[in-house]
């Protein structure tokens, strides 16, 4: 991969990518949205039918979700931080992205976080970790912990969908829990 002077570069580069399969069946290529000057990045799995349409991450149900857990600590979604996936296109009928896929697009990644350079990046669910950290331990086991790695802080969140089946406030729930990961990141980002 080439790196690029400039994310408005890159953007324009990566919504003509064909370098795997689901550019076949992508609407749109889903690059990234919010601050770019943000200390956080947060990345997910990949679109769903909402974020085809319109070509953004995180808009549809798991979105909202997202941005009530975030607003839950006090952090901005679009002013706080900058909001990607590990693959850019969507899968056919929401499934897993193979590792081919993912492998694929790593690269638009990579060079988003270079030309970034953010302090904390938010890992939402098991793809995004494994992924992007190579750790293949379930999230549940690895979540609300700070993984250090190059000078930036990561933190493994559940997936904001699993949070939407399992809508449950109570202590020790998964969205309590996720509560808890979150009260971390935002004394972290209050520090810098
Ligand atoms: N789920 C994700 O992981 N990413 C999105 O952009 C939307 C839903």
């Amino acid at each position: 991969m080439k790196s690029y002077s400039s994310l408005k570069n890159l953007n324009k580069a990566c919504i003509k990518c064909n370098s795997c399969g689901l550019s076949k069946t992508r609407k749109n290529v889903v690059v990234g949205k919010g601050n770019e000057a943000a200390h956080i990045v947060i990345i997910g799995e990949g679109p769903g039918e909402q974020e085809d349409i319109t070509g953004l991450p995180f808009v549809g149900r798991a979105g909202k979700m997202l941005d009530t857990v975030l607003s839950s600590v006090d952090i901005d979604p679009l002013k706080d931080c900058y909001i990607t996936n590990i693959v850019k296109c969507r899968p056919p009928n929401n499934r897993k992205p193979s590792s081919n896929e993912t492998e694929a697009c790593m690269p638009w990644l990579t060079e988003q976080i270079n030309l970034l350079r953010p302090k904390i990046i938010i890992l939402a669910g098991s793809t995004a970790v494994q992924s992007f950290l190579g750790i293949k331990e379930p999230i549940s086991k690895i979540r609300g912990q700070w993984i250090e790695k190059d000078n930036i802080k990561y933190m493994p969140i559940f997936h904001p969908s699993y949070l939407l089946r399992n809508p449950s406030k109570e202590k020790g729930k998964p969205k309590w829990l996720t509560w808890q990961d979150l009260q971390k990141v935002k004394k972290e980002l209050n520090s810098i």
